[in-house]
């Protein structure tokens, strides 16, 4: 008789799961955040923002629609943009403290990673660096739910409110990383296309390049039934692979993508355009959170975490980073050509979902094309070189690269320090 469970000797996983977050989504729909709250049981909630969110009044107005169904707030302003150890802490500490009975994050992907991980160490106690996957951090999981976490994302890319997730940056190691587990994934969200409206082109462009490639990669991952049944359903990954009902969610992103993100970009005012994006954050978010990325993610994270030298237009000017989703898509080109062999059929099915158009003939070339129009017409960066590395350090990027094993599992083609090597010299400049 065949086992039902994995036992390590070459069963395949026959099991996925979708776990997706309930979402509110419309125009206004942020008015409705103290309401959903109040249905959550919560009558204190640390609120946990960012100083440029606080300065355009969204902050602000969502603290009153809370208190006005009688709930207290305390506001934590100091969220950073890419989320260090350090950053974290504090506002942990912040949270432990004041004890809160729940939490609501208003912000782009960095406040409500925080606010996850403010929920799991005010909830489980214990050091961040305890709960880190391995082997930056000592990998250990949440043993029940978390305090309630609502999530208001205030710009379109990171899908953050939908995964389970928190990424951060630990400088002294040079490595970006997170924690990874069901239980961080937000009780709730609130979409309000409303709250991008004072995004500027340039983290419109990165945000939304970034929700491409969360559809893109999750389409595109190893298919979880190619994956070893695991020992237990504990064991079973956040990234399961690539799955029919994750399809679905990344399918949807992608059309989005390729039909609105130019018009995002290019007109602020253009309402639809903005809110479709913001859907399709979400939709490619439950794409991802349950297929899981890969290549150009684990390539993102030593990008963006080796040097700090970047200086983004249109972004806070407080320090130099690499937004998140321009580290991300600058390898997609040469990542998609290398995993072309392996799925040559969902290759090409990505590239019409990209396009809008009927493609009856594809070849390795065609999506990584494709990105490269959507990449220049959105004002992303010519490649790798441009976000300050040179060949000299591609080494040291395939370290870091190396160090995402989490990810590059759910690459659908296996692939080496070599591989990855090839990758990151072809992505130098992709035009
Ligand atoms: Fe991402």
């Amino acid at each position: 008789m065949q086992n039902q469970r994995g036992n390590g000797s070459g069963d395949r996983e026959k099991i996925f799961t979708l776990e997706a977050t309930p979402i509110k989504y419309g125009p206004g729909a942020s008015e409705e955040t103290g309401w959903e709250l109040k249905r959550m049981g919560v009558d204190r909630v640390m609120l946990v923002t960012d100083p440029g969110v606080v300065a355009v009044g969204i902050t602000g107005r969502i603290r009153s629609f809370i208190e006005a169904e009688g709930i207290t707030v305390e506001v934590w302003d100091s969220s950073r943009v890419e989320p260090t150890a350090d950053s974290l802490q504090a506002a942990a500490d912040f949270a432990r403290e004041g004890n809160f009975e729940g939490f609501v994050a208003v912000g782009g992907g960095s406040s409500i990673d925080t606010a996850k991980v403010c929920d799991l160490i005010s909830t489980h106690g214990g050091e961040i660096m305890d709960y880190v996957n391995p082997p930056v951090g000592g990998g250990k999981k949440p043993p029940s739910p978390l305090k309630p976490l609502l999530a208001v994302p205030t710009t379109a890319g990171t899908g953050a409110e939908a995964t389970t997730v928190a990424i951060l940056d630990i400088p002294e190691q040079k490595v970006k990383t997170g924690i990874s587990h069901a239980y961080l994934r937000p009780n709730r969200g609130v979409v309000d296309p409303l709250l991008t409206a004072t995004m500027p082109s340039e983290v419109t462009s990165s945000a939304g390049l970034d929700v491409v490639c969360h559809a893109a990669e999750s389409y595109l991952s190893k298919p979880y039934d190619e994956r070893p049944a695991p020992q237990s359903p504990d064991d079973r990954p956040p990234y399961q692979g690539a799955n029919p009902i994750a399809d679905m969610w990344s399918a949807k992103a992608l059309e989005y993508g390729g039909k609105y993100l130019r018009r995002a970009v290019s007109d602020g005012d253009d309402v639809e355009a903005r809110g479709s994006m913001m859907l399709g954050a979400s939709l490619a978010g439950i794409g991802f959170g349950s297929a899981g990325v890969h290549i150009p993610h684990a390539c993102a994270y030593p990008i963006a975490g080796l040097k700090h030298e970047y200086r983004p237009p249109g972004y806070p000017e407080d320090h130099p980073f690499v937004p998140h989703g321009w580290s991300v898509i600058v390898t997609a080109p040469a990542a998609f050509r290398f995993t072309y062999p392996s799925q040559p059929e969902r290759h090409r099915q990505v590239a019409e979902l990209l396009s809008g158009q009927r493609i009856e003939k594809a070849d390795e070339d065609t999506l990584p094309e494709i990105l490269i129009q959507l990449m220049k017409d959105v004002g992303a960066p010519r490649g790798v070189r441009e976000l300050g590395y040179g060949e000299d350090e591609i080494d040291q990027l395939v370290e870091g690269a190396t160090k995402q094993q989490r990810l590059l599992v759910g690459s659908p083609r296996e692939v080496t320090e070599e591989d990855l090597a090839g990758i990151l010299r072809e992505s130098m400049e992709n035009w």
